[in-house]
């Protein structure tokens, strides 16, 4: 994926602005970011188990294949680490579903709400597909 992510900002940003985009090729979980805090920390992460997107190590599931562990490796860490990375003001806003055989969202907006204040979700559809898309946001605690 990462060439392709390369090729929409050369397609849809001006020459100008490209050097505000930076692409990191890591787990975020990992990943070594930019020492500065930011407005707006937007994710869709995978939903555990519903796609499979590559075998690299780096890949959530393909580290951390049994439900529990994928949450408590994975995305809980993400979603402290994007935290961390929130401005005062700063809002998290994450595209996230049920996965298939593991069921998580009950338990990750309880524990999120420990460390972040929940601004609640808004929801999003196509009209011409009945698949309703569904964002929690939270804010700075
Ligand atoms: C639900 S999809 C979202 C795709 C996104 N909307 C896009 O257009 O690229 C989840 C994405 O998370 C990526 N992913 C898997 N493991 C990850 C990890 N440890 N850290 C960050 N992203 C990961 C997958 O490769 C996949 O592209």
């Amino acid at each position: 994926m990462h060439p392709n992510y390369q090729k929409i900002i050369k397609t849809l940003v001006p020459p100008i602005d490209q050097h505000k985009y930076i692409l990191i090729k890591d787990g975020f979980e990992t990943a070594k970011l930019p020492n500065e805090k930011f407005d707006l920390v937007f994710s869709s992460p995978p939903f555990f188990d519903v796609e499979f997107y590559s075998s690299e190590k780096t890949d959530s599931i393909t580290q951390y294949n049994q439900g529990d562990q994928w949450y408590n490796n994975f995305l809980l860490p993400s979603i402290k680490k994007a935290n961390e990375y929130l401005s005062t003001d700063g809002h998290l806003v994450l595209y996230i579903g049920e996965g298939k055989t593991y069921k998580y969202l009950d338990k990750m907006v309880n524990d999120v709400n420990k460390f972040m204040k929940y601004n609640g979700k808004f929801f999003y559809y196509y009209d011409d597909k009945y698949f309703i898309k569904r964002f929690f946001v939270w804010s700075k605690k």
